[in-house]
């Protein structure tokens, strides 16, 4: 039995969970610091970190209590070290590479996109390889073939804007306020997809994406007809977006011969993203898999379980590795 304390500082939320022998979530603590960006659109890199030191923590105190586990419960500490924004990487870092000396245990370094693919499994240990997992948030857009956990190759990503990004970036155009995804998704409820035809970049070409057209195209309708309805806009963006993105999620999983697909990140919380993947999968005898809410967004249950996986496979980190704020999926045959 092997209990892993995991700790997640990557961008905004300042988390901590303990799992034991990656799939038994013990506790999973995440304190959002969304009310701290709102007023400036996105997040500001200098306050997240001033915020992860002030709330971190509590953040593990917190999650060890919950687990009912005391230090000497605890076989290594795991933390993300990349991709991320640096200063509030290195927060989190930082404190794993403390605990971690003076408890006398493993430090585990984990790839913050490595353990979103791994969120998949938590909620759904029957989940089986192949599996073609789309990770939309506002970060990332990465079409990932998931051979087995530790073995992946990427299919396809965006050349520009994230999926999440352009949601925002929208909803902020349309005074819609920020994180713009739920404040879309709610108002695309409202209206009617059909009404505009905005662009599908790349619909044909590949399984890389492009975004930052689709955004551009909404600002020069918006300007163009002023009284249009916000709705008809929200419905009809989201629509063209969801359309791409379950366009080739699925055209890659024909490619590879998957088993099933996944959705990871922030945007999979969308709803018609949701229903659209799910009619898919169903159309073309595909295991599907939406993670709940809180398993798409940034947590630390997901870094402590990949920390598991990464541990038996590789062993601890030294204690010298660093931070890496662009680091990529870890290349493997
Ligand atoms: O994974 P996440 O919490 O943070 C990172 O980006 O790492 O994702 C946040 C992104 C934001 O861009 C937000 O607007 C988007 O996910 N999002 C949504 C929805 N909920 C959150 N996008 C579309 N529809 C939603 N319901
Ligand atoms: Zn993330």
């Amino acid at each position: 039995m092997t209990t892993i304390l995991g700790i997640e500082t990557s961008c905004d939320e300042t988390a901590a969970a303990v799992v034991r022998d990656g799939h038994d979530v013990l506790s999973s603590v995440v304190s959002s610091q969304v009310d701290l960006h709102a007023r400036y659109g996105g997040v500001v890199p200098e306050l997240a970190s001033r915020a992860h030191v002030q709330l971190l923590t509590p953040v593990i105190a917190e999650s060890m209590v919950e687990a009912g586990v005391g230090e000497n419960d605890i076989d290594a500490v795991a933390a993300t070290v990349g991709p991320g924004l640096i200063g509030s990487l290195l927060v989190g870092v930082a404190a794993a590479k403390a605990m971690a000396l003076v408890w006398g245990v493993p430090f585990v370094a984990v790839n913050h996109l490595e353990a979103h693919f791994v969120a998949a499994f938590l909620e759904e240990p029957e989940l089986r390889p192949p599996l073609v997992v789309l990770l939309v948030s506002g970060g990332h857009t990465l079409l990932v073939e998931v051979k087995e956990i530790g073995h992946y190759r990427v299919l396809g990503g965006t050349i520009d804007d994230a999926a999440g990004e352009a949601f925002d970036k929208v909803a902020r155009y349309l005074g819609l306020g920020y994180p713009g995804g739920p404040a879309i998704d709610r108002e695309a409820a409202k209206g009617d997809p059909e009404a505009i035809r905005f662009p599908r970049a790349m619909l044909d070409e590949g399984l890389d994406f492009s975004f930052s057209g689709l955004k551009t195209s909404v600002i020069n309708y918006v300007r163009k007809h002023p009284d249009v309805s916000t709705v008809d806009v929200c419905a009809s963006f989201q629509q063209a977006v969801v359309e791409v993105l379950v366009a080739k999620a699925r055209r890659a999983a024909r490619e590879i011969g998957a088993a099933g697909m996944a959705l990871a990140g922030g945007v999979a919380a969308n709803s018609q993203l949701r229903t659209h993947l799910l009619d898919a999968c169903e159309a073309d005898g595909l295991q599907a898999f939406l993670p709940s809410r809180a398993m798409c967004t940034d947590n630390a249950a997901m870094v402590g379980a990949a920390a598991w996986y990464r541990l038996r496979d590789h062993g601890p980190t030294p204690l010298d590795a660093g931070a890496d704020p662009n680091l990529r999926i870890p290349l493997t045959a």
